[in-house]
C-alpha cells in the first residue's frame, strides 16, 4: 500500500503521516502496512518525529511541475490532498489561491486518474464553503462561500465529485471545522486566534483575540481531525453517496467559552496564564462572520467518525502532546 499526503509537512499532514506510520509499524492487516509519501513544497521542513520509518519525502511545488506530480501519485493506493493556501492568505492573494487550491488540485486529480486510476483521493475542504447562518450547515446545505478561500474549496469539492462520478477516482471530501490547538507560531488563517487563545496564555504569553467574545466558531481538536480524515479514507465507497462531502464533527463554541476553557484547564494544571484581551479587528471579524456558527455532522457520526467530547478535552490533549514534544 502506498499513501501520498500532499501538504504533508503541514499541521495536519505531518500528524496524519505520524498516525499512518504508527499503524504501519504495528500492522497485522496488510492494508495498514503501507508506505507513506510526504510531499510538500521545496524547503518545507519535516518535523523531526517524521524521520525514518517507511516514510518517503518528496519536495514538489504542485503548481510548478505536472510531470513531478504524475510521478508522485503513480501507483498510489490513496492520496490525501491537504496542500492549500489558507483563508486570510487566500483573501490577500486570490490569484495564488486559485493556482494552488483549484488549478493544482485539478492537475493532481487528473494525474491520479491517469496514473492511479480508481484510487482513493481524500481532499480537505472547510466550513468556509458555507455562508454564516443561524441554521445548522449540513452535508445537504447549499455551498454559498463568502470568501476567496471558501470559493476555491467549493470548486475543489465539485471537481472531486465529478471525477468520482466518472469513475476516475474514489473521492472523499473531509469538510473540516477550524482545527485547534495548532502549536508554534500564528499562521495566515483568519481563524489563527482559535489556537492562539489557548496556546499563548498557556505558554505564559499575552494574547489578543481579534473578534468579539460572543462570536461563535465550529471547532475540532487536532487529534480528532486527523483520526476523522483517516477514518473517512477507510470508509467503503458503497457507504458514500454521489456527493462525497462529509462535515467532520465539530463543537459550536463562543470565544467567551474558549477563554473560559483555557482558564479552567490552566487552573487545573497550575499554569500561570498570559493575559487574554479581546480587541476586534474588522477584517478578521468579517471573514469569521461569513462562516457557519451551527454545524450538522450527522453523516460523519453515522459513518463512525470520531467527535471531541469537550473543548477542555481538546486543550488537555494539546498540553499532553506538548509534554511529549518537550521530552
Ligand atoms: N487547520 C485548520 O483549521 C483547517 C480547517 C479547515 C480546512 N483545513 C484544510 O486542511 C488542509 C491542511 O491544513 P493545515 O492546517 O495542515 O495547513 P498547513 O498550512 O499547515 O499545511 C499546508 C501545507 O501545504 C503546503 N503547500 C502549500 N502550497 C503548496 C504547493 N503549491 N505545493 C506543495 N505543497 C504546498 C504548505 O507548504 C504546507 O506545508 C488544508 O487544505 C486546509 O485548507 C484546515
Amino acid at each position: 500500500m502506498r499513501t501520498v499526503i500532499t501538504g504533508g509537512a503541514g499541521f495536519l499532514g505531518a500528524r496524519l503521516a505520524t498516525r499512518l506510520l504508527a499503524a504501519a509499524d504495528t500492522a497485522d492487516d496488510p492494508v495498514d502496512a503501507r508506505r507513506v509519501v510526504v510531499a510538500d513544497r521545496p524547503g518545507a521542513a519535516l518535523p523531526p518525529a517524521l524521520a525514518g520509518g517507511h516514510l518517503d519525502h518528496v519536495e514538489v511545488d504542485l503548481t510548478a511541475s505536472p510531470e513531478e506530480v504524475e510521478e508522485l501519485v503513480a501507483g498510489a493506493d490513496a492520496v490525501v490532498h491537504l496542500a492549500s493556501v489558507v483563508s486570510a492568505d487566500a483573501e490577500a492573494d486570490p490569484e495564488r489561491a486559485w493556482q494552488v487550491n483549484v488549478e493544482a488540485s485539478r492537475s493532481l486529480l487528473a494525474a491520479c486518474a491517469r496514473r492511479a486510476a480508481g484510487c482513493r483521493v481524500l481532499v480537505a475542504s472547510s466550513v468556509a464553503v458555507f455562508a454564516g447562518s443561524h441554521l445548522a450547515s449540513g452535508d445537504e446545505t447549499k455551498p454559498r462561500p463568502r470568501s476567496t478561500y471558501g470559493m476555491t474549496k467549493t470548486i475543489l469539492e465539485l471537481l472531486v465529485n465529478e471525477a468520482t462520478r466518472r469513475g476516475a477516482i474514489d473521492g472523499r471530501i473531509a469538510r473540516l471545522p477550524t482545527v485547534t490547538v495548532r502549536p508554534g507560531k500564528p499562521n495566515l488563517a483568519a481563524s489563527s486566534f482559535a489556537s492562539g487563545v489557548f496556546r499563548e496564555p498557556l505558554a505564559g504569553v499575552d494574547c489578543v483575540v481579534p473578534v468579539a467574545d460572543d462570536v461563535t466558531l465550529v471547532l475540532i481538536g487536532a487529534h480528532t481531525a486527523v483520526a476523522g480524515i483517516d477514518a473517512l479514507l477507510r470508509v467503503p465507497a458503497a457507504k458514500l453517496g454521489p456527493d462525497r462531502g462529509v462535515n467532520l464533527p465539530g463543537l459550536c463554541v463562543t470565544v467567551e467559552q474558549m477563554i473560559a476553557a483555557c482558564r479552567a484547564v490552566g487552573a487545573r494544571r497550575g499554569v500561570r496564564l498570559g493575559s487574554i484581551a479581546v480587541r476586534p479587528d474588522a477584517a478578521i471579524e468579517a471573514i469569521v462572520a461569513s462562516w457557519p456558527a451551527r454545524w450538522d455532522a450527522r453523516q460523519a457520526l453515522a459513518l463512525g467518525l470520531p467527535a471531541d467530547a469537550s473543548l477542555e478535552s481538546i486543550v488537555e490533549r494539546y498540553l499532553d502532546d506538548q509534554v511529549l514534544v518537550d521530552r
